[in-house]
């Protein structure tokens, strides 16, 4: 444990998890636990709920849920120890420091620094004479040279080792190097600038940290962008170009397109609310950044059918979100030859001008309007038969919104846009309306019946092989943590003797916290275990548990543990293994009789 136990004890007793949670979500009290908008996804009905006498969040949406500790490491993007810094500045309480912890952080602002100086050599490398080709680029673009500042722009040169020798001067190794992805290790261990020859656009977070560097070619090469790699600064899901100077916009939205180029020609003609996902396709995590800067999200993405693609992407993302979303259609490039060609919002702006995109961002659609054009896009509706089809794939988009009244708008639309009465149109959404309906009905029945679906956690590594067993050693979490008194000295089972290997591992740690005399609580676990095990811990602390018969229901939970663990010892293939051969076979037997029959 990097932390003392007292420590945390006294860091977790200061730190209420309906007041942590209280100042970044709003709660509402509803019985004995509190509920509200999950920050973790989008949502529009709560499903979040905090329960001040087990000091857990946990969501019924996204089944995301820990103590106050994972909250703050999911809410603020913070390692375990980064989180407990956090919490303990909250509470005013001073950290007894750990080497090892300093060390990490140290390592990270060290990356940091690296990152920021590279950004700083490709800086000025853009003004040098070797970055002429950069420089000439960017006129052919048209990117202004206040842009370029403004964004950092920078040029990588055609050499081999520009970076490296240049920071190897200011005393980074070259492990650090090559730990910030900016260099590259050769066959022969020797290594070599990774980004050469390209327009560097450096990313830099919310903070105002560069975090990670794209560097574009000059010409018409392959791979188009080289990105930096992940590191313990950079994770591509959780960051968007240029939202550092976005989130300063005084306009009303954001614009989310797909290029670096797009943005950086969008803040030029004045749209500075303008960021991109860098090529790849909206997340969560992402969303869930965006939220805290704005309620209105204008999707721009390229108008062709990638750009098609990822839209719908982000709308599935977005669907039910607190955000309004809208998208922006850009016009199709007429080409050379007469044909309709690809257009992104660097061509469109450079074209037609700031005013005309304007009026576009303006226009734009609502994320419905936007699917029933594609939808109406498809058919033919001058032929009776394709009218059909539209109908029928209208009506199924339609049943799907939540709302009455916008169900009741976009069907009179849909109907006028393939000349068909507004009556026979309602009838038809009525009818996929209905459709849903009973299919969630029956899918709810489905999973009433067979509780045992329900009962597995979801990731697929903590798939339970004995139900019968999990069930029980859940019960033993639960009651350890509602009430350890009714435990005795020594451990009533050992972990071995559990058939889920991670409810043996909790078992141990939280038996384990009360060895060293507190009561055990998931909220130390926050540093020992991942977000999808902390989730399902909580998760199965969820279900109701009385510690008035708790001694008796302990009893019955150890003796079933027991029971089925001498089963398998006894079954002579403790090999994991070989019992899933043994299983496997008889899986086969059984299914080769049902043939037969
Ligand atoms: N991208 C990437 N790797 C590639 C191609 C693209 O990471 N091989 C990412 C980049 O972040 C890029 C974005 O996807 O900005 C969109 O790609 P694209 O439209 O091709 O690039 P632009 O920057 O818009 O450049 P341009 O339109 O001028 O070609
Ligand atoms: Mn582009």
């Amino acid at each position: 444990m990097p932390f003392p136990q007292n420590f945390l004890d006294e860091l977790t007793a200061r730190s209420d998890i309906v007041d942590v949670v209280g100042s970044y979500v709003q709660l509402t009290r509803r019985g004995a636990n509190y509920f509200g908008l999950c920050p973790f996804h989008s949502e529009k009905t709560g499903s979040f709920s905090v329960s001040p006498d087990k000091q857990i969040y946990y969501c019924f949406g996204c089944k995301r849920g820990g103590g106050v500790i994972n909250f703050i490491m999911e809410e603020e993007s913070l390692p375990f120890p980064d989180a407990v810094r956090f919490l303990a500045r909250r509470a005013g309480l001073e950290v007894p420091e750990e080497t090892g912890d300093r060390e990490a952080e140290q390592k990270r602002r060290r990356l940091l620094d690296l990152n920021r100086d590279a950004a700083r050599f490709y800086y000025q490398q853009l003004q040098e004479p070797e970055g002429r080709a950069m420089r000439d680029y960017l006129d052919r673009r048209q990117i202004g040279q206040a842009t370029a500042v403004r964004f950092g722009l920078g040029a990588s040169v055609d050499r081999w080792d520009a970076l490296i020798t240049a920071m190897t001067r200011q005393g980074y190794t070259k492990s650090e190097l090559l730990g910030a992805g900016l260099a590259v290790q050769n066959k022969n261990g020797g290594i070599y600038d990774k980004f050469r020859n390209r327009l560097m656009f450096p990313v830099i977070n919310v903070r105002g940290d560069v975090v990670a560097f794209g560097g574009r070619v000059l010409d018409h090469a392959e791979p188009k962008y080289m990105n930096s790699s992940e590191t313990p600064v950079y994770s591509k899901r959780r960051e968007l170009y240029a939202l550092n100077l976005a989130k300063k916009s005084k306009r009303p939205n954001i614009i989310l397109c797909e290029g670096n180029i797009d943005v950086v020609t969008l803040h030029q003609a004045g749209f500075d609310n303008a960021v991109a996902s860098m090529g790849t396709a909206l997340t969560q995590e992402q969303t869930r950044l965006l939220s805290r800067y704005t309620k209105e999200i204008v999707l721009c993405y390229d108008n062709d059918n990638a750009g098609k693609i990822a839209t719908e992407r982000a709308l599935q993302i977005l669907n039910n979100s607190e955000f309004t979303v809208r998208v922006l259609r850009l016009p199709n490039k007429r080409m050379e030859d007469g044909s309709m060609g690809k257009q992104d919002a660097d061509d469109f702006i450079k074209v037609f001008g700031p005013d005309a995109f304007e009026r576009l961002l303006t226009g734009s659609e609502n994320g419905v309007e936007f699917r029933l054009a594609q939808i109406s896009g498809k058919y033919d509706l001058t032929d009776d038969r394709q009218r059909l089809a539209y109908a029928e794939e209208v009506s199924a988009l339609l049943a799907g919104l939540e709302s009455p009244v916008e169900r009741d708008i976009y069907t009179v639309r849909a109907a006028e846009a393939a000349k068909l009465t507004p009556e026979a149109m309602k009838l038809e959404v009525q009818r996929a309306f209905k459709r849903r309906m009973g299919k969630e009905r029956r899918a709810r029945e489905r999973r009433d019946l067979n509780p045992a679906a329900e009962l597995q956690p979801k990731g697929r590594d903590l798939r339970y092989t004995n139900l019968r067993s999990a069930m029980a050693e859940e019960g033993i979490l639960r009651l350890l943590l509602l009430d350890d008194s009714l435990f005795p000295e020594t451990p009533p089972l050992q972990e071995k003797e559990f058939s889920s290997p991670l409810l043996g591992r909790v078992f141990s740690l939280l038996w384990r916290q009360r060895e060293q005399r507190s009561a055990p609580k998931l909220s130390f676990l926050a540093g020992e275990l991942s977000g999808e095990e902390m989730s399902h811990i909580t998760n199965l602390c969820q279900k109701p548990e009385s510690a008035a018969n708790g001694r008796q229901a302990l009893a019955d939970y150890i003796a079933i543990v027991r029971r089925e663990a001498e089963k398998r010892a006894g079954a002579g293939t403790a090999d994991p293994l070989l019992a899933k051969m043994e299983e496997l076979k008889d899986q086969k037997k059984s299914d080769g009789g049902k043939r037969h029959v």
